[in-house]
């Protein structure tokens, strides 16, 4: 067994408050020169600037042409456009990062995402948890059906077998047509699902942003759908949300939005994405005088 002797307990004890001694003397840096004045003048190149922060973007990429992602992988689409046109105004720099709708608002809540962009709808709900930007885009709920369907309107689907992306707001408007506990409400992860489900037979319908329903419809003429308007569906914004108080970034995104729609750039990567520029009052009116622009845009 070992045994400690005096001499190595002595030596062993010194070395330890040696290195005590140089920790500590470690901690007394001389003061950053900022804090000395006046300050000489620096020896070597000056420090890098700090890093600057980098704002994580989440956003469900499976909701052409909105956001997606392309053969490489990358996330890309209007949304994404729009946020990094705005950041750059703003003179911010973000990063997206695909995250599943289901507990999107969650992230921002905890603090994993700083901005969410994900044709998110501005609703009075959702305003309790989180806060929004300024609406940056128009939209509306559209009927996706089967080409041969006898469906119309959207009172049609009150005892039909409807498709919703969970949690979204096509959700809402079918869960009260059909109320809270009908088994025909079919929920899905994602939009896509809900429309490869009406594909197969699986639903009679898909209730689902108009933007997203038109892009897929002429994407995919293998699947022979038709859409149907609805006039009693209300106008819906899309917004940039922000955790609940977070002022200062909301603050910057917004500067950013107003920016990048003064400049024209909004209208570029709208005309980009829809085909032509938005109509007249624009994208971001008041509710009342929104006009369901991008689906007579998107369909050519
Ligand atoms: N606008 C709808 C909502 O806010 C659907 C948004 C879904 N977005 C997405 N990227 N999956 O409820």
């Amino acid at each position: 067994m070992p045994t400690i002797t005096t001499r190595n307990f002595l030596k062993t004890s010194s070395l330890l408050v040696a290195g005590l001694v140089l920790a500590a003397c470690g901690k007394q840096e001389p003061p950053s020169p900022s804090a000395s004045a006046p300050a000489p003048a620096p020896a070597a190149a000056p420090a890098p600037p700090p890093a600057a922060k980098v704002y994580v973007v989440g956003t469900d990429a499976a909701y052409a042409p909105f956001e997606s992602q392309n053969e490489k992988g990358e996330i890309v689409g209007f949304d994404i456009d729009v946020v990094k046109a705005a950041a750059e105004k703003a003179g911010i720099e973000v990063k997206f990062l695909n995250t599943p709708w289901e507990g999107i608002f969650n992230s921002v809540a905890q603090g994993d995402r700083d901005l969410l962009v994900s044709s998110i709808t501005i609703t009075p709900e959702r305003k309790q948890t989180l806060d929004f930007s300024d609406p940056y885009f128009d939209a509306q709920q559209l009927i996706a059906v089967k080409n041969d369907s006898k469906i119309a309107k959207f009172d049609d689907l009150k005892k039909l077998k409807v498709g919703v992306q969970n949690g979204t707001t096509g959700d809402e408007v079918i869960t009260k047509l059909q109320g809270k506990e009908s088994a025909n409400v079919k929920r899905f992860e994602s939009t896509p699902l809900a429309l490869k489900e009406l594909e197969g037979g699986g639903v009679d319908a898909v209730v689902a942003d108009n933007g997203v329903v038109v892009h897929y419809v002429n994407n995919n003429p293998g699947s022979k759908f038709k859409t149907i308007a609805d006039s009693s569906f209300a106008s819906e914004q899309y917004g940039i949300a922000v955790k609940k108080g977070n002022a200062e970034l909301l603050e910057k995104i917004n500067k950013g939005l107003a920016a990048i729609k003064t400049d024209g750039t909004y209208n570029q990567i709208y005309t980009k994405y829809f085909g032509s520029a938005p109509a007249a009052a624009g994208a971001a009116t008041p509710a009342s005088a929104a006009a369901p622009a991008p689906v007579a845009a998107a369909s050519k």
